[in-house]
Parts: C-alpha cells; structure tokens; sequence
C-alpha cells in the first residue's frame, strides 16, 4: 500500500471530506437507523462540515493516498472554561477510509493544536466503528462520555409496589432543588471527578420558582409511600446543546436530568422515571428519545443501557502533559 500524504485542512477540501463523512454515516445508519438521514446526502454533510471549517480557532488535516483522499479530522475549540484548554472534534469533524489513516492525521493535527496550548483533545466517535474507536486509544484517548438513543415506544411494565411516577407540580419545587444537587454531588465523587459547579438549594428554588411553568420541558418525580424521592425532566432534543450535527436525530426527545435520592436508589424508580419520559416522548409524536451519560458514572452508565438505550457517539478524551 502506498504512502499516506498528509497536509492541513483547507476549505478546497471540503466537498471531497463531506462526501466521506456522508459515507460514514450512511455506514452508521446501517448499525443505527434511529440517526437522521439527512447527513448521508453529501451536500447536508458539505454543509455540517463548512459550518464547522468556518467555526473560530477550526483547523485540522486532510489524508491522501495515490492522490485520493481517505481521511480527514477537523477540530476547534469551545470557549466554555469547562473544558480546560481544549480542542474538540466534533461528530461531523473525522472520517476515514481506513481508520489506521486517523493515527496520521490526528499525529499531524495535534502538532499545531499541542504548540498553540489546546492540550485537552476531545473527540466525538461514530460507537459502530470499531477499529476506528480503537484507533483513537492506540493515540492514548480514552472514553469519557456516551451518547445514546432508543425508539420512542416501549412496551408496558409491571408496577413496583409502593412507587409511583406523576407530573411534578409547583409544591414539588423544594424537592426538585434538592434532586438537582445529587447528580453533580455524585458525578464529583470517584469515579467520575467531574470538575462540574455544585450550586446551591437556594439558587436552584430560584431557578425553578421562575422556570417551572416553561412548556418547553416536562418533570416527573417518583414518589414512594407519598414521598418525592426522584425526578427526571424531558424536552425536544434540540434544547439541548450538545448532540450536535450526525448526533442530532430528526425528532428525537430528550431524557436531559434524572436523580433519585441515594437512599432510594437501585429500587426501580429510575427506571420508572426514565420511562416516564420514553412514554411522553411517545405521546408526544417523537420517534425517538436520546440520552447522554458519563461512562465513569457508575450509576447512569448502568441505568440507561438497562432501559435500552444504545450507544450512537462515544466522546474520548486525551489530556497532554501529564
Ligand atoms: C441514575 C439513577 C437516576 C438511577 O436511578 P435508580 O433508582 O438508582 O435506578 P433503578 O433502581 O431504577 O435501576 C435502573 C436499572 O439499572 C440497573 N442498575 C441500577 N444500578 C445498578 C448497579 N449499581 N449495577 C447494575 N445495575 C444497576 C437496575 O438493575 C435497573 O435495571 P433493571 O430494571 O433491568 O433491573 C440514580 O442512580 C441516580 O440518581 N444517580 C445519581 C445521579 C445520576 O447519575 N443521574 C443520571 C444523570 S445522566
């Protein structure tokens, strides 16, 4: 096999790199067909990719072989302090004909990024390609986050005694202040060590004192015996800022928080909740529901699978220079 060539990313590049990216995710939609159809048109994909060459601080490489090209990689930073000094690849920002290719193009991109100091690398994989997925670990990353999707219908389940999900109401409020601190208290425990902002009771019974009767989001909670021990909140998924481009299903609802109290975890009423909102994401004419986890959150990660929840992107991670 020939030599591969790589050089930057130039915006001459981009029809040839948004036809491959269509490929990939026509590719995806075969182990996915929840994902939109729309990004295996080329033109769609042209467009993603533009939007995102055009983005500030974008830069990246282009891969060819005997004169075609077989892989690109395009990266750009967020602005969020969130990230540390990062550069991200997005879900429409990678695409080879021969996954070893992104070993190359990632070898010669992170040159520039690494120099000009964005030295925390995070990079959205299609979860169907598996050589591709461990051709990023063989660059050192690893698996930081999962985005997920399932159909939006499902069929009914037994009830568990003493349980019961309903639409919250204004009483529930100092419960839902409450529930919003345990997933960041949680997710800054080990394993996960989120850096993430806890916040405080207080700001979040402000929050919801003025948000609650926002029509753009849903809240159940769980109650056991009468007690609110849990609650989950859905929306259309295009509230939500991440699950961006090929990550973004046409008419997908969104499962965006769950928390049960940790007394009352592991006795169903996470599953309970996250099927509450499956069945108003049905109800409401959605075809499918997406989620997003933590891959270190040992609670979420197991949860969400077990009501069938499947892998679509994986978001790994590299931090360079420790
Ligand atoms: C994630 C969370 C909402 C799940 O609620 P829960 O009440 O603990 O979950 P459930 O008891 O309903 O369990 C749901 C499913 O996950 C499985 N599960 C839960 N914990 C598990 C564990 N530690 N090991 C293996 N499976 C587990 C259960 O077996 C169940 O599947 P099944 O019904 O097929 O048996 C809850 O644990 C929580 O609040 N965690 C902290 C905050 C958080 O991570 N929120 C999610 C943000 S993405």
């Amino acid at each position: 096999m020939s030599r591969v060539e790589v050089r930057p990313f130039e915006a001459a590049d981009l029809a040839a790199c948004g036809t491959l990216l269509a490929e990939r995710h026509r590719q995806h939609r075969i182990a996915e067909p929840l994902l939109s159809p729309r990004f295996e048109d080329a033109d769609a994909a042209i467009a993603e990719l533009t939007t995102a060459f055009e983005g500030a601080g974008a830069s990246g490489a282009v891969a060819f072989r005997a004169g075609d090209l077989v892989g690109f990689v395009l990266g750009a930073p967020k602005s969020s302090p969130l990230w540390g000094p990062n550069i991200w690849v997005e879900a429409a920002g990678q695409a080879a004909t021969d996954a070893e290719v992104m070993r190359d193009l990632y070898a010669f991109a992170a040159t520039s990024w690494v120099a000009e100091g964005h030295t925390a690398h995070y990079v959205m994989v299609p979860a169907h390609d598996a050589e591709l997925v461990h051709a990023w670990f063989r660059l050192g990353f690893g698996q930081q986050h999962a985005h997920a999707i399932r159909p939006a219908s499902r069929p009914a389940t037994s009830m568990v005694p003493r349980l019961s999900v309903r639409r919250a109401i204004r009483a529930d409020i100092p419960a839902l202040a409450q529930l919003d601190l345990e997933l960041p208290m949680h997710q800054g425990l080990s394993p996960t060590f989120s850096p993430g902002k806890i916040g405080t009771v207080e700001e979040n019974l402000a929050d919801w004192t003025e948000d609650f009767d926002d029509d753009g989001y849903v809240t159940f909670v769980a109650e056991h015996d009468g007690e609110v021990i849990g609650s989950a909140i859905g929306c259309a998924l295009e509230k939500s800022s991440a699950h961006l481009g090929p990550a973004r299903p046409d008419n997908a609802g969104f499962l965006g928080f769950a928390a049960v109290f940790p007394q009352a975890r592991g006795a169903g009423a996470g599953r309970a909740l996250g099927e509450a909102i499956i069945d108003w994401a049905a109800a409401s004419g959605f075809d499918s529901v997406v989620t997003d986890w933590r891959v270190t959150n040992l609670l979420s990660s197991r949860t969400w699978p077990k009501l069938g929840f499947t892998e679509t992107f994986l978001r790994l991670h590299r931090m360079i220079g420790y």
